[in-house]
């Protein structure tokens, strides 16, 4: 059963997001794989809209032409519009947007004190919620791309500032492999990737306490790491040629030293942070380079199973990675940055996806991405969990993704 007070507190989290939007911010589309703001508060109500509120016999949509326009990959309901063009519609108007979000709240609202979201309907309505949490993540790194690339580096939330700290000193914490359980378990959400939870075998291994930081990576960069091709896989060399990669996206250069575009603005460089907005490539040249690798996803949640679920999420406020404390076992395993893993993104044995048109959610998507496993510092706390599978191409950058070593 799903509290009518948990789906608006989560409704209403994804609008006061957007607060130090103007309208204009809503409508850009900077790239292909960013969505503009506006498309996102359409899109994630009209999932309310299709895979709830129409199939309870007697609503009526706001707008029935918004079926067709807000599918973001769902071939199976009609064949969505070009993503690459969400960014070229003024119409329907950001206020409208906002009109639509409203008319579904209140449908569902509805719909709830009537007892009509049973069955299906309310496992379809969960779903949504964990959807509309994934686009709160993604309304904060589309956004990003938007105001970081900015001549005149707006702010979107300015960040306090705070002292810097010395570096927490590597260590490697040893685990001995065997047989394993691994995935989700027991009756609580998870989305259909995560299951079924199955045994593992896994070769004895380190994983490294914390997250690569900045500094760290910085001594990759300026000892030549984007110049050296036997530290890269054959495509991640010629992205790096392709699209002039000279360091993380965000990072330039001013007076001869390094800075960063933040969502808090510009600055120089913070040692003491961990790195982010690497690409698989670079997060796996970057190990190379120290005799290391990345983690496989199973090796990763063989520790992060046994941790709490605690970190740097969206709630702290920062919209930004904080630099690690020192722990008893790894930290920053959740929150802060996602953390680029080792295994290509597949279906775990035994893997059945959602029925219906949401069976496109996940399973269509394994092939040619990684895993990444943690959340990130845009990651509402609530929606992360050991077993939670994230996935992009080896090539995305503009997520809040990071590096974990392992060996
Ligand atoms: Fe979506």
């Amino acid at each position: 059963v799903i509290d009518s007070a948990l789906y608006h507190r989560i409704r209403a989290a994804t609008c006061d997001l957007c607060r130090p939007l103007a309208v204009e911010d809503y409508v850009v589309q900077t790239m292909p794989d960013a969505s503009p703001t506006k498309w996102h508060l359409a899109h994630t109500t009209w999932f309310f809209e299709t895979f709830v509120l129409a199939r309870v016999p007697g609503y009526r949509p706001l707008d029935p032409r918004y079926h067709a326009l807000f599918n973001s990959y769902y071939q199976s309901l009609g064949p969505p519009p070009p993503r690459m063009r969400r960014g070229t519609r003024s119409r329907p108007t950001v206020d409208e947007v906002y009109d639509y979000r409203r008319h579904v709240d209140a449908a569902l609202q509805q719909c709830l004190e009537r007892g009509e979201i049973a069955g299906e309907l309310a496992a379809a309505l969960e779903l949504g919620l964990h959807h509309e949490e994934q686009h709160q993540e993604l309304i904060l790194t589309d956004a990003k791309t938007l105001f970081c690339d900015d001549p005149l580096a707006p702010i979107f939330r300015p960040r306090p500032s705070r002292a810097a700290t010395p570096p927490v000193p590597l260590r490697w914490f040893s685990h001995p492999g065997g047989l394993l359980a691994i995935g989700h378990d027991g009756d609580a959400f998870a989305f259909d990737n995560e299951r079924p939870r199955h045994r593992v075998h896994l070769e004895p291994f380190s994983l490294a306490s914390r997250l690569v930081t900045v500094g760290e990576y910085r001594a990759f960069v300026e000892a030549g790491g984007y110049s050296n091709p036997s530290l890269w896989l054959s495509d991640g060399w010629d992205l790096l040629r392709a699209e002039g990669w000279e360091a993380p996206l965000y990072w330039f250069r001013e007076g001869g030293e390094w800075h960063q575009a933040t969502l808090a603005g510009r600055g120089p460089l913070s040692d003491d942070e961990p790195v982010c907005h690497v690409s698989f490539y670079e997060a796996d040249a970057y190990a190379r380079f120290h005799g290391a690798r990345l983690p496989r996803e199973t090796e990763w949640e063989a520790f992060a199973a046994r941790a709490q679920p605690d970190g740097h999420f969206l709630d702290g406020g920062d919209l930004h990675p904080r630099p690690a404390r020192d722990g008893d076992g790894p930290v920053q395993l959740f929150g802060d940055t996602w953390e680029w893993t080792a295994s290509p993104y597949g279906p775990y044995p035994g893997y059945v996806p959602f029925g219906g048109a949401l069976g496109e959610y996940n399973g269509k998507f394994m092939c040619n991405q990684m895993v990444l496993r943690g959340g990130s510092c845009a990651t509402p706390r609530r929606h992360i969990r050991a077993s939670y599978r994230n996935f992009f191409p080896p090539g995305a950058r503009w997520q809040f993704t990071g590096i974990r070593l392992a060996k």
